[in-house]
């Protein structure tokens, strides 16, 4: 059964719209992106994704570990690879950690890693947070040089970057060409022994196109969730991506 990962960043990008500035802890402030967790969590969602970015634009380092004692479902932490956030990640240890490119100046995360450029680094850190039981996956354009790469990188999964194919769902040669590109990166990956997983930009509306990629284990969504949230509550808004994930083929029907 494809997984849902709620990816609960627009949270806390509310959240400091108002507070970041506010020193005092006693201070009430809101929305809290552990409570939304946990509401996504009892929604039925499979996991939580957090990005303690550099600048901490929106996560916090207190609400990682706050995330850490809370959820009950599987713990995402898409991280820069940077020493600090390194050293971050294996204190908190998550579940499994994503690992993205990172600059101060995009509003979100915009393209897929270079691991072809940065491989060697890449695999020490994988190596660090498989000894400290934490599995890998590397946030990746549908690009078969980038993904052998992962493979050697020895990581357990990669994510698939839909964000090019979102941001042309309304083009329709563009998006098949897109879909397309998307469907043999992940059977490349499946090939070469990695775990696919995908996310960005996916909506109700463009994923039941995603649905022609094959050996997909869990999509990564957020901003169209808490969107749709703001109008209707986490708690809908989980049941309808759910519900639009609903009938992706299993692994069995794949293979026959
Ligand atoms: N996966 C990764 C690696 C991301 O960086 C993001 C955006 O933070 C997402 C998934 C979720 O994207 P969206 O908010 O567009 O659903």
């Amino acid at each position: 059964m494809l997984k849902l990962g709620v990816n609960i960043d627009h949270v806390a990008t509310l959240r400091q719209a108002r507070y970041r500035s506010n020193t005092d802890p006693r201070r009430k402030v809101e929305p809290d992106p552990v409570e939304a967790a946990l509401l996504c969590e009892r929604a039925g969602c499979h996991g939580i994704t957090a990005h303690l970015r550099e600048d901490r634009r929106h996560i916090v380092d207190r609400d990682l570990l706050r995330l850490r004692e809370a959820i009950t479902t599987r713990l995402n932490f898409e991280m820069a690879n940077s020493p600090e956030i390194i050293a971050i990640a294996l204190g908190v240890r998550p579940d499994i950690v994503c690992v993205v490119p990172e600059l101060r100046e995009e509003v979100t995360t915009e393209g897929g890693l270079d691991v072809v450029g940065g491989e060697e680094s890449l695999r020490l850190t994988r190596q660090r947070m498989n000894d400290a039981g934490i599995e890998v996956s590397l946030f990746v354009d549908p690009d078969q040089r980038q993904i052998e790469a992962a493979a050697r990188v020895g990581a357990q999964f990669i994510e698939l970057h839909t964000g090019r194919f979102a941001d042309h769902f309304h083009l329709k040669r563009e998006r098949n060409e897109e879909l397309n590109r998307l469907v043999l990166a992940a059977k490349t990956a499946h090939e070469v022994g990695l775990q696919v997983n995908a996310g960005h930009g996916l909506t109700t509306e463009n994923l039941p196109l995603i649905h022609v990629v094959p050996h997909l284990v869990e999509l990564n969504i957020g901003h169209s969730i808490i969107s749709r949230a703001v109008f209707i509550g986490l708690d809908r808004a989980i049941q309808e991506i759910l519900g639009a994930m609903a009938g992706y083929p299993d692994a069995v029907a794949l293979a026959s």
